[in-house]
């Protein structure tokens, strides 16, 4: 069934509470749009954890760069709803961006430290961008649970600290990355990549993919594990933006793996003008 086109924050307030009074359980997929598989991956789930799924498709300006790609960032509404319809999302909520930001918007959340390495140092505001965001749609729809994908690793961990340090009651659920049957992992900006790019993309996943073989062979400094990304990268010539090996959950720089301490790898790079990310779990 096609879901409800919700453009206002009236009436998603209205939605939202309608359905919590009638004691059934909410879950939110936050989107920018162009749906994937990725994305459906959490609607998909979110039909598992709760009675009714809503996502929102918002290309959120303020988390883009002045010199990122806001303008041209994919967008296919029409699609889109027809996808969330495909994985049972009963309502979608699509506003303009005066409806988010209306004049005299002042109010922004930044968390203070994992925002900070990674792509946080690279992209100045966008951390704080996406904090307010997804703050202002957990208000408003007050779910039981929302889902986002690891891909975005840092700004989960970023999510999982707005939520629980404001207090807002919300599960917060991480899902794996998913990837096309050659390893790229799923992304809207995918859709940038010429095929020669799309090709040597692979040496992102590829990176990881070597380094986690390493480190399970016994291999345990970061500079190796890092060095072992960064060949990949070099041997096609993407431009790397950062390799970095770091502690899960709070994301500072590690000099080594060690057992016990979750750990992960995460890669940014350049195919051409295309920014794109991707990071695996490393060691035990
Ligand atoms: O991951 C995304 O698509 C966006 O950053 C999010 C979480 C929807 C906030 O705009």
């Amino acid at each position: 069934m096609a879901p409800l086109v919700l453009r206002t924050v009236a009436e998603t307030a209205a939605w939202a509470e309608s359905l919590r009074r009638s004691g059934r359980r909410l879950a939110l997929v936050p989107t920018m749009g162009y749906l994937h598989e990725g994305h459906l991956s959490l609607m998909r789930e979110g039909r598992r954890r709760a009675d009714v799924v809503a996502a929102s498709i918002f290309v959120n300006p303020t988390q883009f760069g002045p010199n990122e790609d806001l303008s041209r960032y994919p967008r296919d509404l029409e699609g889109d709803l027809a996808r969330c319809a495909s994985a049972g999302v009963e309502a979608v909520f699509t506003p303009v961006p005066a409806e988010v930001y209306p004049p005299g918007f002042q109010t922004y959340v930044d968390v203070m430290q994992v925002s900070q390495g990674l792509c946080g140092a690279r992209r100045p505001g966008h951390f704080k961008g996406v904090a307010t965001v997804v703050t202002k749609l957990l208000c408003l729809f007050k779910p039981h649970v929302a889902l986002f994908g690891e891909k975005d690793y840092q700004q989960l961990q970023v999510i999982r600290a707005l939520e629980r340090d404001l207090n807002l009651g919300v599960d917060i659920v991480g899902m794996p990355t998913v990837r096309e049957p050659d390893g790229l992992a799923m992304s809207s900006r995918n859709a940038y990549l010429s095929p020669e790019e799309r090709h040597r993309a692979l040496a992102l996943s590829r990176g990881l993919s070597a380094a986690r073989e390493l480190c399970r062979n016994g291999t345990r400094e970061s500079s190796a594990l890092v060095g072992a990304v960064r060949r990949e990268l070099e041997a096609v010539g993407l431009r790397e933006d950062y390799v970095e090996l770091v502690d899960a959950t709070s994301l500072t720089p590690l000099s080594a793996v060690i057992p016990g301490q979750a750990a992960r790898m995460l890669v940014a790079a350049f195919a051409g003008n295309t920014r794109l990310i991707d990071n695996q779990p490393i060691g035990d």
